[in-house]
């Protein structure tokens, strides 16, 4: 059965075969793909974008959508296996996803990390064990990877540049108070790499480089599909030549469930804003990010104003990708 847990599944064939859908059906939005189907969007976590576009998305190709939060609509769910359950948790995901999957044809899972240990989070248990036991498609709706944030990124990319191969995407980490999650970041080196383009993280330091796992399939994408991988701590060096910048906060591994330790370096970067003049050292370049975004935070007023900032275009397109994704899954 093919899952969307991860674009790594998905041949680069496979997903702009998505996208040139996704186009399709921006032009044309009602469709009966979905006719007699339901899915189930299941959220751990809060959500403006996935949760809209996802019901609407699967209601326009004549679908039913169920939205449930986890704990408050649904009974908290346990994971660990073989062990007794005399914690909170009034339910084990083993006969939780064996229910959803006789109601439903999809499943969609919001699951972020608990930001105390990464090589707990890493394991990205709670959208695997549905994987596991459900028997029906997996939608990863943001674990930690998003999948079809890449996807919308990646269309609004090809929209406003073309063809992909060969452009400067610049992945920048931006302050943000709080440490948050890896996996917009994880998703945009990925899809940035496996669309051929050079891609240059730019991060405060060694500790911000992400998860081995997602850099080294970045390197491997570089290698199959003609772009380059480039690692820089330098804001000037970063910008100048991009095409396409691209606005992340996140969390450094190193300090997951150690927060106090990395909140003076985190303080320390607030110059990492993507600001008018950073943006004039670009060729051009436009610029995005996932949403949601705190303005003047991340980007300035003006970078978020202005008609190269792509974020509206991408957020749209996450209604557009994920109808031709769900169309996908359901053809099998
Ligand atoms: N970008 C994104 O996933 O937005 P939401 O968190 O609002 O769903």
């Amino acid at each position: 059965m093919k899952h969307f847990l991860t674009t790594a599944d998905w041949t680069l064939e496979a997903l702009q075969a998505i996208l040139a859908d996704a186009e399709n059906l921006k032009r044309s939005p009602i469709r009966d793909d979905l006719k007699n189907k339901a899915m189930a969007l299941l959220f751990f976590n809060p959500s403006l974008r996935t949760r809209t576009s996802f019901e609407l998305g699967v209601q326009q190709l004549g679908g039913t959508a169920i939205a449930l939060n986890a704990g408050q609509d649904s009974w908290p769910l346990a994971f660990d296996e073989g062990v007794p359950m005399l914690g909170d948790e009034e339910e084990h995901v083993i006969e939780a996803a064996q229910v959803l999957g006789r109601y439903v044809d999809f499943i969609g899972i919001r699951s972020f990390p608990k930001f105390k240990n990464w090589q707990e989070d890493r394991k990205d248990q709670v959208i695997k064990s549905f994987a596991k036991y459900a028997g029906v498609p997996i939608v990863n709706m943001e674990t930690i990877t998003h999948p079809c944030q890449e996807l919308a990124m990646i269309k609004a990319l090809q929209d406003r540049h073309g063809e992909l191969k060969g452009k400067k995407f610049v992945l920048t980490w931006t302050y943000h108070p709080k440490p948050l999650n890896t996996a917009v970041a994880n998703s945009a080196l990925m899809a940035a790499a496996k669309f051929g383009m050079d891609v240059t993280l730019l991060c405060p330091n060694e500790n911000y480089i992400l998860d081995q796992r997602y850099m080294k399939k970045a390197g491997e994408y570089a290698a199959g599909f003609g772009g380059d991988i480039t690692i820089s701590h330098d804001i000037d060096s970063a910008y100048a030549g991009a095409d396409a910048v691209y606005a992340k906060s996140w969390g450094a591994i190193p300090y997951f469930g150690n927060w106090d330790e990395e909140r003076p370096i985190r303080d320390a970067h607030k110059h990492f804003i993507v600001d008018e003049e950073k943006m004039q050292k670009t060729n051009n370049a436009t610029f995005s990010h996932c949403l949601p975004l705190r303005r003047n935070v991340k980007a300035t007023d003006a970078v978020m104003n202005a008609d190269y900032c792509l974020a509206i275009e991408e957020a749209e397109n996450r209604l557009h990708v994920q109808k031709a994704l769900l169309s996908a899954l359901a053809k099998g």
